[in-house]
């Protein structure tokens, strides 16, 4: 049988950062009988396709939630294992990604990975800063409770006065410091929850929740999503200018 196309036209205005949280790899696997670990392997086969996509509709920043702090409770088979991957990636992408223009940003605490990977980690973003084709933020041992600490620490740290704290304080003290906020929080597989991602700066961010499991969310499936946030009124809090 024929792959079926859908052409359609891409909106005029497609989000400038998109945030996916991508769920559903474990049940992807499952499904056909394979270990938990195919379901990552094929999940991060898929980010290629969704970065790809990303960069073809004019996206600038897609932010990933990969490995959350939370994630560190997964059997030590599947910790070991997810590392790995990211290690892996690093090793076999990070040529292509520079070539084709895409800045790589770390959200999260490295100094619980092992030295090796954070050193990859560090250097994959140190040789891709001056890339701005598309900025590929991964969130890896990331929780945005755990950030929101990290920010009130670093801030005492550095003396700063209680009356001096405001909105863009905190954010630049974030991990995700100097980056937009996300336009639209994808979550695949169903669920509909935050999970602790992104909890500050997607306060405003519109969402977009499918069932389709990450490792089968292709090109059309983000296109549909960008479609549906074309489609939103963005009202922050505000009337909609129709009823100005
Ligand atoms: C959630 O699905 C997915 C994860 C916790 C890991 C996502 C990681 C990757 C796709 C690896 C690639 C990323 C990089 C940056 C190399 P789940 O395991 O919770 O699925 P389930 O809910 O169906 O069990």
């Amino acid at each position: 049988m024929m792959a079926k196309t859908i052409s359609v036209t891409i909106p005029k205005n497609v989000p400038n950062h998109i945030a996916i949280i991508m769920d559903g790899n474990g049940r992807w696997a499952k499904k056909r009988g394979l270990p938990r670990l195919a379901g990552h392997r094929a999940g991060t086969e898929n980010l290629r396709r969704v970065i790809r996509a990303c960069v073809e509709f004019g996206v600038k920043f897609l932010t990933i939630y990969a490995f959350s702090t939370e994630n560190w409770g997964r059997p030590t088979e599947e910790v070991e294992g997810l590392m790995h991957i990211l290690e892996e990636v690093i090793d076999k992408e990070i040529h292509e990604l520079k070539q084709e223009g895409v800045q790589l940003r770390h959200i999260g605490r490295l100094e619980q990975l092992n030295p090796q990977l954070r050193e990859k980690v560090l250097r994959s973003v140190e040789i891709t800063k001056d890339n701005d084709r598309l900025t590929l933020c991964i969130a890896w041992n990331y929780g945005g409770r755990d950030e929101i600490v990290c920010a009130i620490r670093k801030m005492i740290e550095d003396g700063v006065q209680p009356k001096d704290i405001n909105d863009d304080m905190v954010s630049n003290y974030l991990f995700t410091a100097g980056l937009p906020d996300p336009d639209m929080v994808i979550r695949t597989s169903g669920e509909m929850r935050i999970s602790n991602f992104l909890i500050w700066q997607a306060s405003y961010a519109e969402w977009y929740v499918t069932n389709t499991l990450w490792p089968d969310f292709d090109r059309e499936e983000l296109l549909k999503a960008i479609i549906s946030f074309s489609e939103r009124d963005r009202r922050y809090g505000r009337l909609s200018n129709c009823n100005e």
